[in-house]
């Protein structure tokens, strides 16, 4: 493991989840229905007709769950905050029930010497307020404000790294253009809409949580993916700016302070929902980036197709994973300098980085998935390199701690490091966990977690 040397000695190494793919007990001490609750149980959205109803019910089993963290020996554990336990109307009264279950979560991991990094929006907004216009309006945004305000007060004298939001990519795009995920809209107004609220709740949350919490070090998640041209056609290459302008400038441009970028508002078409003083929210300094990283896309032209008029194609003869995914750790080596080189960012957390194989446990009770410890390999290779040429990075979170529901491909798709039996709830560490423990002891001194 001598290739990741030049990761940092303080390096952060983690696991990441999320509340409505692990928690289950959707309907326990006060929740409300979040928009991933009514879409999965919207018949022909889900494979298999999945829901996260029970999922890990890990809502249940906390303290297994912050055991097998310590197996794999993390210093820091990546989950998110159930918007609909909170604050169960959307707006108004905090649930004293919602806060005391992440009250313990949080004791659990700090008595286990697990640093805790809470996401405080990973798509499950409270369907109450998608009923009262969702993300595409303006008071969402406010709301969400006032929810992490909540949470910060509460939790912000444990919790210091806190994530706004989880991929706005996938809230605005997926979930109201191409309407694969919730709440399942095709509607590129609604989609445009949807990302500026978000944004601009995003730059509100940031300054309640520091309101809240004055010592609080704050970042925002977002996927990107490198793009290139499928050919060297005119017509492909600038499909290429398109697609890039789509899936990172995006998301980046603005919350620099640059503005949305003007070539994608010419594509898109939208008038931005815009207010004076909002640009100025939207670009409140973060202390650092979240950076999920799973694939590159190779772009043609689709004049005909929905924005950005790019289709992504196939590579052939490339390794791929269960999603389909190609295996191309090089992208996220060039992601981490293009934060650094084109966005001056000072300090990155690779927040998600993993990949799903169809795992079984064998007859001896063991997971064999050497194909994912390969994947992790690589891509911390990818990070130190990164490293090595001067990025920031400060730590990498593998996506997943455990099996779990994965979104519209229910729970055929597993990216766990630990497997999870959805019949019996047990949870076997896979070969794939152990060797992520072993590269953990290794870079900590071969002693297990630093002191
Ligand atoms: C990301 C999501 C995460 C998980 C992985 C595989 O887009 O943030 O919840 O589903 O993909």
């Amino acid at each position: 493991m001598n290739d990741l040397n030049a990761l940092p000695a303080d390096f952060t190494w983690g696991v990441a989840t999320a509340a409505y793919q692990i928690e289950g007990a959707v309907a326990e001490d006060g929740r409300t229905p979040s928009i991933w609750d009514t879409f999965s149980h919207t018949p022909g959205t889900i494979d298999n007709g999945d829901t996260g109803d029970v999922a890990c019910d890990h809502y249940h089993r906390v303290p297994e769950d912050i055991g097998l963290m310590k197996q794999l020996g993390v210093d820091a554990y990546r989950f998110s905050i159930a918007w609909p336990r909170i604050v169960p109307g959307g707006d108004g009264p905090v649930n004293e029930k919602g806060l005391a279950f992440y009250d313990r979560l949080v004791d659990g991991l700090l008595e286990a010497g697990i640093t805790p990094f809470a996401t405080l929006y990973h798509w499950d907004l409270p369907q109450i307020l998608q009923d009262r216009g969702g993300w595409p309006s303006r008071d969402t945004a406010e709301h969400f404000a006032a929810y992490a305000s909540a949470v910060a007060e509460r939790l912000g004298d444990r919790v210091k790294d806190w994530a706004t939001l989880n991929e706005p990519l996938c809230s605005s795009w997926i979930g109201h253009l191409e309407g694969s995920m919730a709440p399942g809209l095709k509607d590129l107004t609604a989609a445009v809409r949807a990302s500026y609220h978000l944004h601009l709740g995003h730059g509100l949350a940031v300054q309640a949580i520091r309101a809240a919490s004055s010592d609080a070090r704050v970042g925002i998640v977002n996927n990107l993916s490198p793009i290139e041209p499928a050919s060297d056609s005119d017509a492909d290459r600038a499909a290429a700016v398109r697609a890039d302008g789509h899936t990172n400038r995006w998301w980046l441009d603005p919350i620099h302070g640059r503005g949305y970028p003007q070539d994608m508002l010419d594509v898109y078409g939208v008038d931005l929902p815009q207010r004076p003083g909002d640009l100025e929210t939207i670009a409140t300094p973060l202390d650092w980036l979240g950076l999920n990283y799973y694939f590159r896309q190779i772009v043609q032209d689709d004049p005909t197709g929905p924005a950005p008029f790019a289709r992504q194609v196939g590579v052939e003869g490339a390794r791929h994973t269960h999603m389909g995914w190609e295996v191309h750790a090089d992208g996220l080596e060039q992601l981490l300098l293009r934060l650094k080189d084109e966005y001056g960012a000072r300090r990155i957390f690779v927040t998600e980085n993993g990949s799903a194989f169809p795992d079984t446990v064998r007859a001896d009770g063991t997971v064999d998935d050497p194909e994912r410890s390969r994947y992790l390999d690589e891509h911390l290779a990818a990070c130190a390199r990164a490293v090595e040429k001067g990025a920031p990075l400060a730590g990498y979170f593998a996506w997943s701690l455990m099996d779990n529901f994965e979104w519209a491909y229910g729970y055929d798709k597993r990216f766990g490091l630990v497997h999870v039996d959805y019949e019996t709830q047990r949870r076997t560490i896979k070969g794939s966990g152990h060797h992520y423990a072993d590269i953990i002891r290794a870079a900590n001194g071969g002693t297990g977690r630093a002191a």
